[in-house]
């Protein structure tokens, strides 16, 4: 097992690429049987899943096509207090199926938000595929079909996933050590 220092924290191998890229593959398998004839429309969430979202494209053998999205969260003025806003949709969303590639799914609340703007421009329906789902961090009441894997609640670099801007860039998976 290898361990990586990013930062002041400390991280060991916890998913390796093998595994990752088995079951990349299997939720492509899905949605080539399920999404066959639809032309889905993946659209990527920023930074986060740039490497999962390649991945999946290549495994995805039906027409498909993609778009990247990115979020910008800042302190509203709402009791809520954060308000997230999605930039970056120029697709003509109606009539498509969509899909959503995000690289996990932790509280849950970020793909709520992504499901009510891309509610409002009339797409035929609108799919969940995360790479990673945090099942006992989730907070929101989601409909997510497409999880490549259910992880623990640690926190996790690699594969596109940072922390703090770093550690994207590693093939595996990493879990914190506390
Ligand atoms: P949610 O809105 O709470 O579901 O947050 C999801 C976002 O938080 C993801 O898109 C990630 O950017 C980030 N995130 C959640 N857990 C982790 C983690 O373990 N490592 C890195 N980023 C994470
Ligand atoms: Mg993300």
């Amino acid at each position: 097992m290898a361990v990586v220092k990013i930062l002041d924290k400390t991280f060991k191998t916890s998913i390796p690429e093998a595994e990752i890229k088995k079951h990349v593959k299997e939720v492509a398998d899905r949605i080539n049987h399920d999404m066959a004839g639809k032309n889905p429309l993946l659209i990527a969430v920023l930074n986060g899943s740039f490497i999962f979202a390649a991945d999946l494209m290549r495994m995805i053998t039906i027409p498909c096509e993609i778009s990247f999205v990115k979020l910008a969260s800042y302190e509203g003025t709402t009791s809520s207090g954060k308000i997230t806003e999605v930039l970056g949709i120029n697709e003509d969303l109606n009539g498509r199926t969509v899909i959503i590639v995000e690289d996990i799914v932790d509280t849950g609340l970020t793909m709520k938000r992504m499901i009510e703007t891309l509610g409002t421009r009339n797409p035929k329906s609108i799919h969940i595929c995360t790479l990673l789902l945090k099942p006992d961090k989730l907070t929101v009441d989601l409909d997510i079909e497409y999880a490549a894997m259910q992880i623990p609640n640690d926190f996790i670099v690699g594969y596109g996933l940072d922390y703090d801007q770093q550690g994207r860039n590693l093939p595996d998976i990493y879990t914190v050590v506390e």
